[in-house]
């Protein structure tokens, strides 16, 4: 059996005040939850407070986004080394948003995912079709180029000890979940295209559902056979909502 794994995404939200409660509260929530993983993904600006806050804990934390290269004159970014350095051990990699609002591209998502895996930590690689192409009948296909692109640069390998987060757009922060099945159908999908690379690999991948998560659809998500947890935003925000959901994991 596939550990669960609940991993929020507090987008950009938040501040130092209202941080602390948030973390105080998931930290003490999950002490009784110890049977799932939880991280929290916060806004560059929060990692130390998050470290201070959750370190001896269960709960994880990391980042939104991170810079596909090492260092150097690029000016604004994040390399994964100084997110290792304030101890994430997750990054979300291809968020919906970070592709519509910012034009980031399959191959330089890809070069994101293994920056961050190279510097030691666990990249939530998001992929995801909007309503047209739902509509259109292209799930599939946007799909696969999206996990097609990782695995053309950097191997099936990549995918070990990595996750995976189907985030269907027209789900997120919409109130609209695909259904258990509906997800269900894409994340079989996802880790039969793995599979036909490496089964063991396929089978030991962690693929999470993303979009309108909340504590009362989570269980029903949760108990398909391929949906190993979920990445959660606008729920993430509140500490009673996130923790309901960690304990349908
Ligand atoms: P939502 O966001 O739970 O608010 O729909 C999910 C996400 O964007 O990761």
């Amino acid at each position: 059996m596939r550990r669960k794994l609940v991993a929020g995404n507090w987008k950009m939200n938040g501040s130092l005040a209202q941080n602390a409660g948030l973390l105080d509260a998931v930290r003490g929530g999950m002490a009784s939850i110890p049977n799932v993983d939880c991280a929290v993904c916060v806004p560059f600006p929060y990692l130390p407070q998050a470290q201070q806050r959750l370190a001896g804990s269960s709960v994880k934390w990391g980042a939104q986004d991170v810079h596909q290269l090492e260092k150097g004159a690029f000016t604004g970014e994040v390399s994964a080394a100084m997110l290792r350095d304030f101890g994430c051990s997750h990054v979300i990699v291809g968020h919906s948003e970070r592709r519509a609002y910012y034009g980031e591209s399959s191959r330089l998502v890809a070069e994101k995912f293994l920056a961050a895996q190279k510097a030691g930590i666990t990249p939530i690689l998001c992929v995801g079709e909007t309503l047209e192409q739902r509509e259109n009948g292209t799930t599939e296909a946007v799909v696969a180029e999206q996990l097609d692109a990782l695995i053309q640069l950097g191997g099936v390998g990549a995918l070990r000890n990595a996750v995976v987060a189907y985030e269907p757009v027209w789900a997120i922060g919409t109130g609209k979940t695909a259904s258990s099945a509906q997800a269900q159908a894409v994340h079989a999908f996802i880790r039969q295209r793995v599979a036909s690379h490496d089964s063991q690999i396929a089978s030991g991948l962690c693929i999470l559902y993303g979009g309108s998560v909340k504590a009362n659809n989570a269980a029903e998500l949760f108990a398909m056979p391929d949906i190993d947890g979920g990445l959660i935003g606008g729920a993430s925000l509140v500490a009673d909502e996130f923790l309901a959901i960690c304990r349908a994991g």
